[in-house]
């Protein structure tokens, strides 16, 4: 595993973005996450589409993960939050067409799940993660299997408090479940980033980078992927046992 700690989060995602610049090929799927963390990222890729070193024209992108039974038009479904972010000429050059999300309005979200977990192949690209406050991965909360293909999930009480921030800090608004990439999906990508920030991530990364690998928290089954990058800021790494170390290594 990687890692790279700045001082701040827009510093970290900035050198987020060069990575997925450096590595980005023609037609590539690129895996993309919601959430809050990943935003500067989003908006540093898109001023490399501007200054013309970086497009996703005729590349696909592969969301997470996508609430159920959302309406179409919320602002908070997730192909909502991701096409405002990605989708056109003068934002990364990704058309909508390419834009890929689980279809949370499906008459059957588990079969939407399968179907979704089919299209998605033999993986991503480049995957970008965030990382939630319970170690979840996209949707995966604590319990889920380590090898699951795309599932729909129960949010926990957790993660809907987390995310009232985005209902109206009401976390009944919040959707109870979820169509979700599972954790052997997520670790079919061949390269992942993680961005985390912020003092409320610096248990989950503890676990993430020096806990035993454990469904307890999803996120350490990144311990074997063999290409991980973590983008952290400084208070997302301060429980880290290891932190002298990992400064003297980071990129
Ligand atoms: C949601 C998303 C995750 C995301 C997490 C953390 O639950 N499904 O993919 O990583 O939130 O969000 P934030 O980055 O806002 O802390």
């Amino acid at each position: 595993m990687k890692i790279v700690i700045r001082e701040s989060a827009d510093e970290a995602s900035k050198i987020a973005a060069q990575h997925i610049v450096d590595k980005a090929t023609p037609g590539m799927k690129l895996g993309v996450a919601t959430g809050s963390s990943p935003l500067p990222l989003y908006k540093y890729l898109r001023e490399a589409r501007a200054e013309g070193t970086f497009s996703l024209r005729g590349s696909t992108a592969w969301a997470l993960d996508e609430y159920v039974g959302i309406p179409a038009d919320h602002e908070e479904r997730y192909r909502n939050v991701l096409r405002r972010e990605l989708v056109g000429d003068d934002r990364t050059g990704l058309f909508e067409e390419d834009l890929h999300t689980p279809d949370g309005l499906a008459e059957n979200p588990h079969l939407a799940a399968a179907e979704y977990d089919r299209e998605i192949g033999d993986g991503v690209d480049i995957q970008i993660l965030g990382l939630g406050q319970n170690g979840h991965i996209g949707f995966n909360e604590p319990a889920s299997s380590l090898s699951s293909r795309t599932h729909v999930d129960v949010l926990t009480k957790t993660t809907r408090q987390d995310n009232a921030r985005f209902f109206d800090g009401n976390p009944d608004l919040v959707p109870s479940h979820c169509i979700t990439q599972g954790l052997g999906t997520i670790m079919s990508a061949k390269d992942i980033i993680v961005v985390a920030f912020g003092e409320t991530k610096a248990r989950a990364l503890k676990q993430l980078m020096e806990g035993g690998v454990s469904q307890r928290w999803p996120a350490t089954v990144l311990q074997h992927h063999p290409s991980v990058t973590i983008f952290a800021d400084k208070d997302a790494v301060s429980q880290l046992e290891l932190l002298t170390y990992y400064r003297q290594i980071s990129l």
